[in-house]
């Protein structure tokens, strides 16, 4: 097993719970021999509800820890607090930022008939963010957006295709479909995990978009701009914290990731992280 002193420096990524995961899966893909270290802060899952001051809140904590378990960039691996946080975040620490946004342009550019449908939390589409990736991409589609209330929580009991799970798919993606969405855009991180029910539920003939893969290259780019990319040789290693108190959530993130991985339950200790 790797130990936290094998994987200096390397990228921080986090997420409210496991969502980031499946971000994290693209950049090990795209940059594996960069060492990665991520944390779910499973036990405030979900931001989606929350206060766009607690959500920054919780993410200089995480940034602030990731940087000292040597971080030199970090990948906020989720929509919500990307919107809420990033700005904060670019303010207060000197090293590269990389956020994520729902793929409103990617979808404009790949819808056939202009209406694009983008599944995402309230957070987000309450955002000014959000607002303002309309105001730049939506203006020549017609974008129908659907907050997932309760899929979040869903996914972090580890439900990809339970019947609660195909339930509140269905309540949300059948209206999109229903409003005339030929695109679908995943403007959440947790939401790639059930990727393969909403496909099933959407129908064949339908485009899911997701921006794990292209923030990965995006974190490429800005780090090779600042000289600050891993070498070619070897494979990075991946280290998690979750800071939640049940077994279930290591377990989970085992499972998702898919591969073997170092995790930590921050459980008894007293850190800001845990607060
Ligand atoms: N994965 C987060 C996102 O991308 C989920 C937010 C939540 O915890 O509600 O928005």
């Amino acid at each position: 097993m790797a130990g936290k002193q094998d994987l200096r420096p390397a990228i921080g990524i986090f997420d409210s719970g496991v969502g980031g995961l499946s971000v994290l899966r693209h950049i090990h893909e795209q940059l594996p021999a960069e060492s990665l270290l991520y944390f779910a802060d499973s036990l405030h899952a979900p931001y989606g509800p929350k206060s766009q001051a607690f959500i920054i809140d919780r993410s200089r904590s995480i940034a602030r820890f990731l940087i000292e378990q040597g971080a030199k960039a970090i990948v906020v691996a989720c929509n919500t607090a990307t919107a809420a946080a990033i700005k904060t975040l670019r303010q207060e620490l000197d090293l590269p930022i990389i956020g994520m946004e729902p793929a409103v342009k990617p979808a404009a550019a790949a819808t056939r008939n202009g209406v694009v449908g983008v599944l995402a939390t309230t957070g987000t589409l309450q955002s000014a963010q959000f607002s303002a990736l309309l105001e730049n991409y939506g203006k020549n589609i017609q974008v129908v957006t659907q907050a997932c209330i309760g899929l979040v929580e869903c996914i972090e009991r580890g439900e990809l295709a339970s019947d609660t799970a195909r339930s509140l798919v269905a309540d949300y993606v059948l209206p999109l479909i229903q409003a005339g969405a030929d695109t679908i855009v995943l403007g959440c991180t947790h939401y790639p995990f059930v990727k393969s029910l909403i496909a099933e539920i959407a129908g064949p003939d339908i485009v899911l978009i997701d921006t794990g893969e292209a923030v990965a290259r995006q974190l490429r780019h800005r780090l090779y701009e600042r000289g600050l990319l891993a070498g070619t040789q070897g494979l990075g290693g991946v280290h998690c914290w979750t800071n939640s108190p049940s077994t279930h959530a290591v377990q989970l993130i085992e499972r998702l990731h898919g591969e073997p991985i170092v995790i930590e339950a921050l459980t008894h200790q007293t850190v800001s992280v845990l607060e």
